[in-house]
């Protein structure tokens, strides 16, 4: 794909009003890969937290065979719709569901995600990011694909292993290093979690930097054994 056809694909007129979630560098770099890989080309695809809809345009502009976008509320849900449906290519397959995180009905070739962390509202801050590694079989067929976005405060080798003990063969597809958002400040027990997360962040002449890394987790054929307590439909 040339850099202008890139700058295409990227192009759109998004608005945000009220609780709607602002495009972030975690976002806009999740955005850069997705428009350089196609990798929801004649999927079915399903999209966690959709927000304003800055990943759905680009994913609907690759020709999924369908695609499924969800977000925690109505309202929310209404950004995410007047936004899709003002950018989107005429004719593309999508449905908009209101549905907590990975409680939704469907099977995917690929689910792609910018989860909450440093606002997840959970004890375990990681909670989106494990509950993806955890459950996203349930809706991702074998072979299927999981692409999210993490920040190194949220352990990039802590997500590596545990894709890899839940099923999956991961990468991570590509990195970028930037300075914390002023927000990262604001909570002091963030601050004071991520001085326990090794290579965490960075202080460089005074300046807080974080690393982003998207990754790329390939769910393997499993068949539990005969003797498992769990019926082959229920994996
Ligand atoms: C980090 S933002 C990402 C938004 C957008 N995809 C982006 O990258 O700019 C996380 C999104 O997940 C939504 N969200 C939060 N909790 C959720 C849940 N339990 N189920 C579904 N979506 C949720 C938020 O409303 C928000 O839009």
């Amino acid at each position: 794909m040339t850099s202008e056809q890139n700058k295409d694909i990227l192009t759109m007129d998004l608005r945000a009003d009220g609780d709607d979630w602002r495009p972030t560098p975690h976002g806009r770099l999740l955005a850069e890969v997705l428009a350089k890989n196609f990798f929801a080309k004649g999927k079915d695809v399903l999209e966690l937290g959709g927000g304003v809809g800055n990943h759905t345009v680009i994913l609907l502009r690759q020709g999924p065979h369908s695609l499924v976008v969800t977000e925690i509320d109505d309202a929310l849900l209404a950004s995410t719709r007047a936004n899709v449906e003002r950018n989107r290519p005429p004719g593309s397959v999508i449905e908009y569901r209101v549905a907590d995180w990975l409680s939704t009905e469907g099977s995917f070739d690929l689910i792609v995600t910018n989860p909450p962390f440093c606002v997840s509202g959970k004890q375990n801050r990681r909670y989106y990011i494990d509950s993806l590694i955890l459950d996203a079989h349930h809706r991702l067929r074998p072979g299927g694909e999981l692409v999210f976005i993490q920040s190194s405060m949220a352990d990039i080798p802590k997500t590596l292993r545990r894709l890899d003990e839940n099923g999956f063969d991961a990468e991570v597809v590509e990195r970028s290093r930037g300075p914390f958002r002023d927000y990262y400040f604001e909570d002091e027990t963030f601050m004071e979690e991520i001085k326990h997360v090794q290579d965490g962040y960075t202080v460089e002449n005074g300046t807080y930097m974080e690393t982003l890394a998207v990754i790329r987790g390939t769910l393997r054929h499993y068949a539990p054994p005969a003797i498992a307590h769990i019926s082959a439909s229920k994996t």
